[in-house]
């Protein structure tokens, strides 16, 4: 058992260090079990000289010099934590500390470490307190000169900014390189990588006249695999230099493929640090997915050179300022470089998926919180996902040109500084006139908006009326909700299918499409409105607010075929789907509906005019865990997956003859990730898959077809994901097959994970357990644990939350020994119990036990501490 509860941060403690420090020098020696880092620096008081109280875990203190004189044994303190320096010299004081780290030993990932024998960092968010002494927060921003000494086995040397000095060292078989990074920039974004790698460059000149020359270093014998992702990479420079006239600000920028690694990737200035699955690309390995995956990140690291790191975070709490704007900046360069209303979909789908199950369980918590035990746990869809949503709303509210001027108004305004959400609200307020106080409680209030409404229509006057009420539930913390701003994006679709112009009742002006929403209820008439049309309501998603609208079977059916909204056309069937599979929950008769929404779907798929990607999504059911989240209470896992299993049955067989079609042929031939032939495979793919559903024989048999003849990564993986869900030994030589032919691939190894992670049903635990001691199994890589762990409590609700509580039992046991090895990757797989509290009983009781066993545990790891007893709401 933990001796002490771990203490929250609060935000309305903030207060700056009272010193100012404007340069870092660091000679590191690089070895792998006793790393020694010279740190020297200057600290200028602002004010009445105070103690210094500077970060540091797991370090060994070697030598401290203050303004030049060893310290004297009595004149510090070192903790658990900290090097505290009480009543220090007045005046600037000069700091000179030698330390020493422990590399081979740091499995957590965090800080600096080894990953498949090459040297990187990872100092975000508290990394860099495990590598040296500092004030390791990110107000405190400095410019670095690093000098990395290594021995000459490791040929590359690199850290953030522009190259200086090589050599070789005084120390026979060893060398140096030296960088100097003139951007201020605080302690999270230093980086450093040593290795014997192979380097993939090219150039990029930049609007202003820089040449920058551009590398992806990589192990050796994946050069290949470089390509996608510097294409992608000279993409972003353009297109944020267009669209947001932002430049880049070096001589060079680097970017490192690592195997072992917490996240998706790290924005480190210059020098970004990725999960090699989100840069490494060849078709034969990687799919349609990790390609456009690779475009994003490598777009959002790029980004955050803007948006994060020339202008930083005040502190961790502002998390949002970044994230959720270089999120909604990368989503703006994948609308703008494939399809717009295709994207769309798919954020929405993330965010359903992601983020609304976070903001209606026991994680929950502001876009902007106010307090943490472990920052790293606030890396989250709110965050990330919510955060751009609020972005997006604010574009939407004052318009694409207001949005630029109050981006160049930020831009301008705190360039070089570490600021906070507000300053960023500011901008948008100052720039457009308008007055967003009431907009900022997106920030602070938690949990999903629920927007009621009801419709009526009056024929004689020819008025149509929406009334719109407003609801948030509590969340923990927040028992009382207030109503929001919302821009409301809507449209009324006339019988013939044409949009009615909106006008206002006593108004002669027309609308345009968006109103504001402000008031918990709030009643809009429209007037001139001849025949009752359908009311198409939150037009492009354009408020992330969960809708209960009193719309009819009929009008439903009528939207799917007709809306000019993609969104709204695809978000209905989604509501029709799903209401499908809960009207044969509760009544186990087939609802006939199915039918004619089966008809409305094969209009669809006929229509030359509609994108492949699109009728795709159309074929694709809402997500077991949203069927599941919208019935709320008390569900059982395995009839959800039966009763989606059903509908999908029979809306395969109403279309059987249109997906034998689509699937007749073999996979394309010619493998290019270009977003049309994409959108071919991927409508391919949908079809397969709910092919599976009604005819397993003939799904086998094409899978099988397509195993043998795809060369490409894509199609093996479509064929693959199709089957499944159908039991049966051919499946299981599919994937006995896969492996064997893949095995010496670790991103492709871990697909093959993924996979069976899926496979469905109560007994699923077993498969999961017996693959947990598979020889290619490990808990020490992130990306296998998230394949395997991740991915069934994600995806696999009738495996994680069976009735016998055996899914349960076997994550904990996961976590548990996680707490060993990675703290970070343990609570992120924690997070997986958020959703217990909806299931049957049975499930609560299991879900509970497992959870108090893992608070249990000896020392146990804050991070996790914080999630399952958040989680527990104990
Ligand atoms: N800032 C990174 C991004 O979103 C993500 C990040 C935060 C991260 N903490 C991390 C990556 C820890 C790896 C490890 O772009
Ligand atoms: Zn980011």
């Amino acid at each position: 058992m933990r001796t002490e509860t771990p203490k929250a941060i609060f935000l309305k403690d903030y207060t700056p260090v009272p010193y100012v420090i404007r340069h870092i020098r660091l000679n590191i020696r690089l070895d792998e079990t006793d790393t020694r880092v010279v740190s020297r620096f200057a600290m200028e008081p602002r004010g009445a000289p105070a103690d210094i109280e500077l970060n540091g875990e797991n370090l060994r203190l070697v030598q401290l010099k203050i303004n030049g004189a060893e310290a004297s044994a009595g004149s510090y303190e070192v903790t658990d934590d900290r090097l505290i320096i009480r009543n220090p010299p007045a005046g600037s004081i000069e700091f000179e500390i030698e330390q020493s780290c422990n590399p081979s030993s740091n499995t957590e990932l965090s800080g600096l470490y080894l990953s498949n024998g090459m040297y990187c960092t990872q100092m975000e968010a508290e990394g860099f307190r495990r590598f040296a002494y500092f004030y390791d927060r990110p107000d405190v921003m400095a410019t670095y000169e690093v000098r990395i000494e290594a021995p000459l086995s490791m040929p590359i040397l690199l850290s953030n900014g522009n190259p200086g000095d090589t050599g070789a060292s005084e120390e026979p078989g060893r060398h140096f390189a030296i960088w100097h990074d003139p951007h201020p920039k605080p302690t999270y974004l230093f980086a450093l990588v040593a290795g014997d790698l192979a380097c993939v460059d090219d150039s990029f000149t930049t609007s202003e006249g820089r040449e920058v020359i551009l590398g992806i270093y990589v192990e050796k014998g994946k050069e290949d695999r470089c390509a996608w992702a510097m294409d992608c990479l000279k993409a972003s420079m353009l297109w944020d230099e267009r669209r947001f006239g932002c430049a880049y600000d070096l001589d060079v920028f680097n970017i490192v493929a690592v195997s072992n690694f917490n996240m998706g990737a790290m924005e480190n200035k210059g020098l970004n640090i990725f999960n090699d699955k989100y840069v490494l690309a060849r078709p034969e390995t990687a799919t349609d997915t990790d390609y456009v995956n690779i475009e994003a990140i490598i777009a959002h690291e790029y980004f955050h050179n803007w948006t994060g790191n020339r202008i930083t975070c005040r502190d961790w709490f502002q998390l949002c300022l970044k994230e959720g704007l270089t999120v909604y900046r990368d989503q703006e360069f994948t609308s703008d470089l494939r399809s717009r209303a295709v994207k769309r979909i798919q954020d929405v789908r993330t965010l359903r998926s992601k983020q609304f199950p976070e903001d209606q369980g026991p994680l929950a918590h502001p876009v902007r919180p106010t307090s943490y035990i472990e920052i790293n746990n606030f890396y989250t869809p709110t965050v990330y996902e919510k955060g751009a949503e609020l972005c997006r709303m604010l574009h939407t509210l004052i318009g694409a040109d207001a949005f630029r001027s109050a981006m160049d108004l930020y831009f301008q305004r705190h360039d070089g500084e570490a600021a906070t959400v507000e300053d960023f609200v500011r901008c948008m307020a100052d720039a457009s006139g308008r007055d967003l106080a009431l907009f900022f409680r997106w920030y602070e209030q938690a949990g999903t908006p629920v927007l009621a409404v009801t419709t009526t229509y009056d024929q004689e006057r020819g008025e149509f009326a929406v009334s719109v009420k407003q609801s948030t539930s509590p969340t923990p913390g927040q028992a009382e909700k207030l109503p929001l701003h919302m821009p409301l994006a809507l449209g009324l679709i006339s019988p013939s299918g044409r949009d009615v112009p909106l006008v206002l009742k006593d108004s002669s002006d027309p609308l345009g499409q968006m109103l504001e929403l402000k008031t918990d209820r709030q009643s809009y008439t429209f007037a001139g409105v001849e025949a009752r049309p359908v009311l198409s309501f939150n037009r492009g998603f354009s408020c992330p607010a969960i809708v209960h609208a009193d719309t009819s079977m009929e009008d439903m059916l009528f939207l799917v075929g007709h809306d000019t909204d993609s969104f709204v056309r695809w978000d209905t069937a989604q509501t029709l789907g799903r209401s499908l599979v809960i009207q044969l929950l509760q009544s186990a008769e087939t609802p006939s509906a199915v039918f004619t929404f089966a008809e409305a779907l094969r209009h669809v798929l006929l229509d030359p005019q509609i994108d492949d990607a699109f009728k795709a999504l159309m074929l694709m059911l809402p997500p077991e865990a949203e069927i599941a989240a919208s019935i709320g209470r008390d569900v059982r896992a395995g009839d959800v997956h039966s009763a989606r299993e059903r509908i999908r049955k029979l809306i395969a067989s109403s279309l059987r003859t249109g997906l034998l079609s689509l699937v007749a042929g073999p996979d394309t031939e010619v493998y290019t990730p270009d977003t049309a032939s994409a959108a071919h495979r991927s409508l391919r793919a949908a079809a397969l898959a709910l092919l599976a559903a009604s005819d397993k024989d003939e799904t086998l048999r094409i899978a099988e077809r397509d195993v043998q003849n795809t060369w490409h990564m894509t199609g093996q993986v479509n064929a693959l994901t199709a089957v499944l869900p159908i039991e049966d030994q051919r499946r299981d030589a599919m994937l006995d097959r896969f492996f064997d032919r893949n095995q010496r691939d670790s991103l492709i190894i871990d697909k093959w994970f993924q996979m069976q992670a899926q496979i469905p049903g109560a007994d699923s635990y077993k498969r999961i357990e017996h693959l947990l001691t598979h020889k290619s199994f490990t808990l020490t890589t992130p990306n296998r644990v998230y394949s395997l762990i991740g991915q069934f409590t994600a995806s696999n609700l009738s495996g994680f939350h069976a009735t016998h509580g055996e899914g349960y039992r076997v994550v904990a046991d996961v976590i548990m020994a996680l707490n060993e090895i990675n703290g970070q990757v343990a609570a992120r797989i924690a997070t997986g119990f958020r959703s217990w509290k909806m299931f049957e009983s049975q499930c609560r009781s299991h879900a509970q036990r497992q959870m108090k066993r893992i608070l249990d545990t000896p020392g146990l790891k804050r991070d996790i501490y914080e999630i399952i007893s958040r989680t527990l709401g104990a």
